[in-house]
């Protein structure tokens, strides 16, 4: 058993939670999204100046609501890498300096592995191997988690992440920021076999077939961009239509590889993580496609598919049971491999 607390500053959200192994006993998250809304994406030197002004806060009421004093926490854990480097330094400070003061063990988290464990918040059973579908706003990876801290990368996109698809969707149909929650939302009440869409596909280098688990989304989003041209040049668009056919199409064709790459590696469970995650499309394929070859899918509970702290502090007690520390001269990095 392990209490952790943990603090997620990696990019616009500053995150802190209270874990016990997997129970959440406390998760605040405060969004930047308002602060980012007008540039249409987040603003690095905004971010890191909003984390340090509401750091502290954040900390004070994760300890009130858990109703913890300090000696009740065996560690503290913080987000050292990827992200913008000036919001996880923040984050990384705030946390080494509890550790210092208060003479705890530190530890530096992968947010990716964060996002892997976010299943774990929701599922006491799941336990290694499995399957983790990986799609956020910056990464779109199918992982094989063979154990604890020891993954292997299946697939990933060869450029767009799928959030930063959805974001980006979004933004030429002029729905907001971010995308994904929007596109989701009108999806439900349009057509989704409207508009039919590229799936995107990664040629094999010797030009015969294609990669089974890889995934592309620049083509379909340059697709729905001419799309929307056509469109406004008869008429008006129907928006529900377009964003109901462009999910679809993510959607299926995430589920589809995932759930092959899981089949071809033996594997029986896949688990999603990430903020699209969320995604009521994706989940509802996976779920359907899972069901058919016998796979156990488990979904993150929708608040811990975005950014948030308690997946970090999960992560870390994983790690802190297994007797692993990190020095409190670790640095922060902008981008490092899981
Ligand atoms: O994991 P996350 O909070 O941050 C990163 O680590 O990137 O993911 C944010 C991304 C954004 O691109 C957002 O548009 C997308 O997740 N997202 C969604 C949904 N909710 C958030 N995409 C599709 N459907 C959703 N319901
Ligand atoms: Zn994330």
């Amino acid at each position: 058993m392990a209490i952790i607390l943990a603090i997620e500053t990696s990019c616009d959200e500053t995150a802190v939670a209270i874990v016990n192994n997997r129970q959440v006993l406390s998760s605040i998250v405060s969004s930047q999204i308002e602060l980012h809304k007008t540039y249409g994406g987040v603003v690095p030197e905004l971010a890191s100046r909003q984390h340090l002004e509401i750091i502290n806060p954040c900390i004070s009421q994760a300890m009130e609501e858990a109703g913890l004093n300090w000696q009740d926490i065996d560690a503290i854990a913080a987000t050292c890498t990827p992200g913008l480097v000036g919001a996880l330094l923040v984050g990384m400070a705030a946390a080494k300096t509890l550790a210092m003061i208060y003479n705890k063990p530190f530890l530096g988290v992968h947010h990716l592995e964060g996002h892997i464990y976010a299943s774990y918040l929701a599922q006491p059973e799941l336990k290694p191997p499995f399957l983790c579908l990986l799609v956020s706003g910056g990464h779109t990876s199918s992982i094989y988690v063979k154990d604890y801290g020891k993954y292997e990368l299946l697939g990933s996109t060869r450029d767009d992440a799928a959030g930063e698809a959805f974001d980006k969707v979004a933004r030429l149909l002029n729905l907001g920021y971010p995308g994904g929650p929007i596109i989701d939302r009108l999806a439900q009440s349009g057509n989704s076999k409207a508009f039919p869409l590229p799936e995107g596909r990664i040629s094999l280098p010797d030009g015969r077939g294609y990669h089974p688990y890889d995934f592309s989304f620049s083509g379909i989003k340059t697709a729905v961009l001419r799309l929307t041209e056509k469109l406004e040049a008869e008429g008006e668009i129907p928006v529900a239509d377009v964003a109901a056919s462009f999910q679809h199409t993510v959607a299926k064709v995430l589920a589809k590889r995932s759930v092959k790459c899981a089949l071809d590696n033996g594997l029986d469970t896949i688990t999603i993580g990430g903020g699209v995650a969320a995604n009521s499309g994706l989940r509802k394929y996976l779920t359907e496609a899972a069901q058919k070859h016998n796979l156990k899918v488990y979904f993150p509970p929708l608040k811990f598919c975005t950014d948030n702290a308690a997946m970090i502090a999960c992560a870390a007690a994983q790690h802190f049971n297994l007797g692993h520390r990190s020095q409190l001269d670790l640095e922060v990095r902008s981008r490092m491999r899981i």
